[in-house]
């Protein structure tokens, strides 16, 4: 199972790395308003120092255009930049169009903004690299959002799609745990829900005890 973060901050890339589990980096403009950039260059720069960070992996880097000629440039443009740069286009009649074309051209696409079984089976038929439901997103407004991913799981069984399921929206780490007994490709979360994967009460409780004993004998 693969973890990918949804951040744009560097500082959180790096401690990933440096854990080991860093597989990815999605971003959206939310999270880019974040970051103080004032300019579209220094936007671009910063994809280009995350992609520098990591090892393998990509970095799903989201259009802003609505209209297709627009996220068709602009799609160009962020592909052109670095190889692990995947393009991030919205569930739209224009996205969809988009990904079809840029699937043509072999660059990748991660299709965003999914709240439907629907809109998964449209981004798998146009040959986007990655569907992105939000299950977090669905939960606040009263539906599962893992019965969903559940159910793009099965159909993408059924037709052999191969577009990979990456998990949004990640709100806990219970959201992480169902996605892996799903089987799905990965999740994409804030780092410190993943980080809560670490914490175990009877782990401390266990360590704490063994070093005690070891220096109760031994200088
Ligand atoms: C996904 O690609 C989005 O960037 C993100 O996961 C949305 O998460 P949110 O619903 O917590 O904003």
């Amino acid at each position: 199972m693969k973890f990918f973060l949804d951040t744009v901050k560097l500082d959180e890339i790096k401690k990933a790395k440096e854990l080991g589990f860093l597989d990815g980096v999605t971003t959206n403009p939310s999270l880019i308003s974040k970051g103080y950039f004032s300019s579209k260059n220094e936007i671009f720069n910063h994809y280009i120092s995350i992609c520098n960070i990591l090892e393998n992996g990509d970095i799903s880097a989201e259009v802003i255009g609505n209209n297709y000629d627009d996220i068709i440039q602009e799609g160009e443009e962020l592909s052109s930049l670095n190889h692990k740069i995947v393009v991030k286009v919205p569930m739209t009649k224009n996205g969809i169009r988009a990904i079809k074309f840029f699937s043509k051209k072999n660059i990748s696409t991660n299709c965003t903004l999914v709240f439907s079984l629907g809109q998964a089976i449209l981004a798998a038929k146009v040959g986007a690299k990655y569907v992105s439901p939000f299950v977090g997103r669905l939960d606040d407004i009263s539906y599962n959002g893992l019965n969903l991913i559940k159910e793009i799981k099965n159909v993408y069984n059924n037709y052999g799609f191969q577009t990979k399921i990456l998990a949004a929206s990640i709100r806990n780490p219970l959201h992480i745990l169902e996605c892996s007994k799903i089987g799905i490709y990965a999740v994409t979360s804030p780092i410190n829900i993943i980080l809560s994967l670490f914490h175990h009460p009877m782990t401390e409780i266990g360590l704490d005890k063994f070093i005690k004993d070891y220096n109760k004998k031994i200088n």
